[in-house]
């Protein structure tokens, strides 16, 4: 073991010597940032146009700092927060294949959820939606009543939070969701408790608990829908409410953001369509350069794509990002939600809100949601499916007929005696494969320590900076974790360029902190 942890560590070493090795100094770059006496076109550059980029750009301006450019991919902003019309023409509904959820709104005593202030700010219509309360079940043989399976799976959750809550003071080591299942008493083995258990937590999670910690799974960050049950821990940690509130708005769930940006950015602050190759950075500065080539010098950058981004190199830093973040990049994992959209000429399907179907395989089309509903919209013929991780990457990477195929022979072992329509509209996101996403939201392993964390948010140098959902220790995966880390990044990079200059967020050179997560 510690012969082998030593290679590793010469293996890192080397590597890292030989990769500063492949990029000595970009002249390009160089010369850009020491022509014209170190004049820039900019002073910040905001990589991303996304919640934590806008909000990033909003704390500057509040800051009185408003020399800073936006540059997005996309010919919008709203990053994650994406809508779409979807269905035939005299049907056409925005339906979000993105965040949809304000996931938890405010206590009487706690702070709001500030992601709910902008939704009241530009009035976008929420509804609550309980997807604990209405759950129609079934298998493959047709409706199949697992409801007391169900609520078991409900406490077996929050079992898990709250022995995992009473081992924080403790301060005893991490593990996954799945030891932390076992060891609360919850051992699923039949496909019923299977899709139960999927429901609550890779639904939520984008990831199974083989895949993600124990303890920040138990973290009760979100609003936990209507249920009355609170875990051992909950005065310290839950300050949101618990309720969910679905955009039903029909100019999409965006709106929130990119009305926001409306009120305080100029057209000279945005460019849109505008890809990021490269980013080169220096004592003096940065170089950004784009897809198409043209290259735009700052004093410093803020990168707030998402992590699978990060992950998987798809733009090129220069000289190559650290090792120390380089392994925080890789120690925490981006999970994959997949909301798969079917719309039918009639509705043949469930009067409650969500259905639960338990296949033999776990996490095979397991949870339905109709949009054909009072609460939402009536008459509409829309019902997605939601699939997630492995699961997620699978039918990805097949065609849309042969996943249309699929879903429609499930819903036929599902409905056995209605005769299916052929779908008139059908479309799903593909984020994983997605260069500019790469998966959904990120998600904590068991693997990932506080001082990772750390290091994921902490600027390299003075001149490249970080922010996006993922670098949020408490809401990370969350609209609002996107936000608060684009003011509170924003914030601390707004000091440093009226200071003059800045260390910056500390960060450790080799984590070696095995204690578990570190929650204050
Ligand atoms: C399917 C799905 C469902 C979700 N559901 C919810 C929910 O219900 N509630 C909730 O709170 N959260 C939800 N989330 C999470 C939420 O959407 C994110 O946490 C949040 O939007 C992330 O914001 P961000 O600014 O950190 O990143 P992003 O929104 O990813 O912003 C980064 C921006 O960078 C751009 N970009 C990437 N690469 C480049 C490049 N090379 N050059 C230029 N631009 C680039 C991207 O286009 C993007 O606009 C969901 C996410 C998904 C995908
Ligand atoms: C971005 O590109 C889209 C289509 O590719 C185009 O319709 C739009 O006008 C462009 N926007 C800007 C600001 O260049
Ligand atoms: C929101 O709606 C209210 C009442 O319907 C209206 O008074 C207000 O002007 C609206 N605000 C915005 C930003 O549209
Ligand atoms: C959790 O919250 C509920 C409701 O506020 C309260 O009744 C209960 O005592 C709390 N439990 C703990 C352990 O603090
Ligand atoms: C389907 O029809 C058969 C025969 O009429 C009936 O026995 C069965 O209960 C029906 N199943 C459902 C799910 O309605």
């Amino acid at each position: 073991m510690a012969h082998s942890l030593t290679s590793v560590l010469l293996w890192l070493a080397i590597h890292s010597v030989l990769s500063a090795l492949a990029f000595p100094i970009d002249p390009e770059g160089q010369t850009l940032l020491s022509s014209g006496h170190g004049r820039k076109d900019t002073k910040v550059l905001i990589l991303g146009g996304g919640v934590a980029g806008i909000i990033a750009a909003r704390t500057l301006h509040e800051q009185g700092i408003d020399d800073f450019i936006i540059l997005e991919a996309r010919h919008e902003l709203g990053g994650r927060m994406m809508s779409r019309s979807f269905g035939v023409e005299d049907s056409k509904w925005m339906v979000e294949v993105g965040a949809n959820w304000v996931q938890g709104t405010q206590t009487e005593a706690g702070p709001a959820n500030p992601i709910w202030e902008l939704a009241k700010k530009h009035n976008v219509s929420l509804h609550s939606s309980h997807y604990f309360g209405s759950v129609s079940t079934y298998d493959d043989s047709g409706p199949f009543d697992f409801q007391d399976t169900f609520q078991q799976s409900i406490e077996n959750f929050d079992k898990l939070t709250a022995v995992a809550g009473a081992r924080v003071p403790n301060r005893l080591v991490d593990m996954t969701a799945r030891s932390g299942y076992a060891l609360s008493g919850s051992r699923p083995r039949s496909r019923y408790e299977m899709a139960a258990e999927y429901y609550q937590f890779d639904w939520e999670f984008g990831a199974t608990p083989e895949e993600t910690s124990w303890l920040a799974s138990s973290w009760p960050r979100r609003g936990a829908g209507d249920v009355a049950v609170f875990p051992a821990h909950n005065n310290t940690f839950l300050e949101f409410s618990r309720e969910n509130l679905l955009s039903v708005d029909q100019r999409g769930f965006k709106t929130l953001i990119q009305a926001e940006a409306e009120g305080f950015l100029t057209e000279q602050q945005v460019r849109l369509n505008a890809t990021v190759a490269k980013v080169y950075t220096s004592k003096k500065g940065v170089v950004v350069t784009l897809a198409d080539g043209a290259e735009i010098t700052a004093n410093y950058a803020l990168c707030t794509f998402s992590l699978g981004v990060l992950q998987h190199d798809d733009v090129k830093f220069v000289p190559p990002l650290p090792a120390w973040k380089q392994e925080a990049i890789h120690s925490m994992s981006m999970g994959t939600y997949t909301k798969i959209f079917l719309q039918f000429p009639e509705n043949f399907w469930f009067d409650t809100e969500m259905a639960l179907y338990a296949d033999h395989e776990r996490g095979r089309y397991p949870v339905w949601q109709t949009l054909d509903h009072p609460a939402f919209f009536p008459g509409c013929g829309i019902l997605f499916v939601t699939v997630t991780g492995d699961f997620s990457r699978r039918i990805e990477s097949m065609s849309d007929a042969a996943v249309r195929a699929e879903i429609l022979s499930v819903l036929g072992d599902m409905f056995p005696n209605a005769t299916i329509p052929d779908p008139l509209d059908f479309y799903f996101q593909r984020w994983f494969s997605d260069p500019l996403f790469r998966g959904s939201y990120s998600n904590w392993p068991a693997n990932f320590l506080s001082e990772h964390q750390g290091n994921l948010r902490a600027n390299v140098d003075e001149r490249l900076w970080f922010a996006g959902e993922a670098t949020s220790k408490k809401w990370f995966g969350y609209l609002h974790g996107a936000y608060t880390e684009g003011e509170d990044i924003g914030l601390t990079l707004a000091e440093c360029i009226k200071g003059g200059g800045c260390f910056g967020l500390e960060h450790v050179e080799r984590v070696r902190n095995a204690l578990p997560y570190d929650v204050e």
